[in-house]
């Protein structure tokens, strides 16, 4: 009898899930931060446009904060086809083999997100995508984050005030580079470890966008920050490409307009974001905010912009180059 009641439950239970995914494709799409942030908003978009456009043919589930995979698991999922649809920072492609992607991490090469549209929304970030495809994967689109702070439970206004300095980074040669250049020791960690990883001391700092920071409440737990926007955190959204190849002519090509869409939305909110972000983190009080001087910008500079010559051969294909004729960079 109490077997029969299981076994009822069971199917019942079996019976709801169904009906839930009564769509024809299901869309498991993990990233690894907090909802309430330029990529947890532009999933949350693309998902509603996506079942709205597509009639429910096409359920998109989100899985945000790294729920269902951390940083290299998801990537590892996509490839397998546990998970379709990913939005990794363009820090974490060096472990896929497609070390392209972290030009993006070079210090300083982006002023602003004018000088990065022309490289992500042009002809050399679809170039870049299209590395991907040997890898069983297909990219769909940029989505941007921001410009990254440095933090610390000391204040960092000079190189100099790095050194020793346990750095939280993602798992980026240049980034490994770019805080050596600074004298600290940097340390590749999962996003999801970091709060507590600075919470504990295993680390002493971190460079994040301040979405990040105040979302992960990583301002709890660092008291001082710069506001050097060094770097820049964006993403490129991937898809597993048997799957994406493999869905109907007509579905693809409402996804593909969703994308679009999605992916202006992101674009449009990320700066905003960033900065109303930026003045929560410094109304808690938790964190000191200080912006440097432009004589202290300049040692900043001094000290990272030759981390691009140092890395340029890992990059490859002159692809530095063409980025300094894009956006008229110069490195003096
Ligand atoms: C990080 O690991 O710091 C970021 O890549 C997290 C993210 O996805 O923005």
């Amino acid at each position: 009898m109490k077997l029969k009641y299981a076994a009822l439950i069971a199917s019942l239970a079996f019976g709801v899930a169904g009906a839930a995914n009564a769509a024809d494709f299901v869309i498991k799409f993990s990233h690894v931060v907090a909802q309430d942030t330029p990529k947890g908003k532009a999933a949350e978009y693309f998902k509603k446009l996506a079942e709205e456009r597509t009639k429910g043919r096409v359920q998109v589930q989100v899985f945000p904060n790294s729920q269902l995979y951390k940083d290299k698991e998801e990537l590892e999922a996509l490839q397998l086809g546990a998970v379709q649809m990913l939005a990794p920072s363009l820090a974490k492609f060096g472990p896929l083999g497609a070390k392209e992607f972290e030009v993006f991490d070079l210090p300083y090469i982006f002023d602003n997100y004018d000088e990065l549209h022309k490289v992500t929304q042009g002809p050399i970030g679809m170039q870049l995508l299209s590395k991907l495809e040997s890898k069983g994967i297909k990219g769909l689109a940029y989505w941007d984050n921001g410009f990254k702070i440095f933090s610390a439970n000391k204040p960092l206004k000079s190189p100099a005030d790095f050194k020793g300095l346990k750095m939280r980074i993602q798992s980026s040669k240049v980034l490994e580079e770019e805080m050596r250049s600074l004298g600290a020791l940097p340390q590749v960690m999962a996003f999801s470890e970091t709060y507590q990883a600075l919470q504990t001391g295993v680390v002493d700092g971190t460079e994040n966008p301040p979405s990040n920071m105040l979302t992960q409440k990583m301002h709890e737990v660092q008291k001082y920050a710069t506001v050097t926007n060094h770097g820049y955190l964006g993403y490129a959204v991937i898809v597993n490409k048997k799957f994406w190849d493999g869905l109907p002519a007509d579905v693809r090509t409402i996804l593909d307009g969703a994308m679009k869409d999605a992916t202006n939305y992101a674009n449009k909110i990320a700066k905003q974001e960033n900065d109303d972000d930026l003045a929560k983190i410094k109304a808690s009080g938790k964190t000191q905010i200080y912006i440097p001087t432009a004589a202290e910008r300049d040692a900043f500079k001094k000290a990272l912009v030759p981390v691009h010559t140092k890395m340029d051969d890992r990059i490859g294909e002159g692809l530095v180059q063409l980025i300094y004729k894009q956006t008229g960079f110069t490195p003096n």
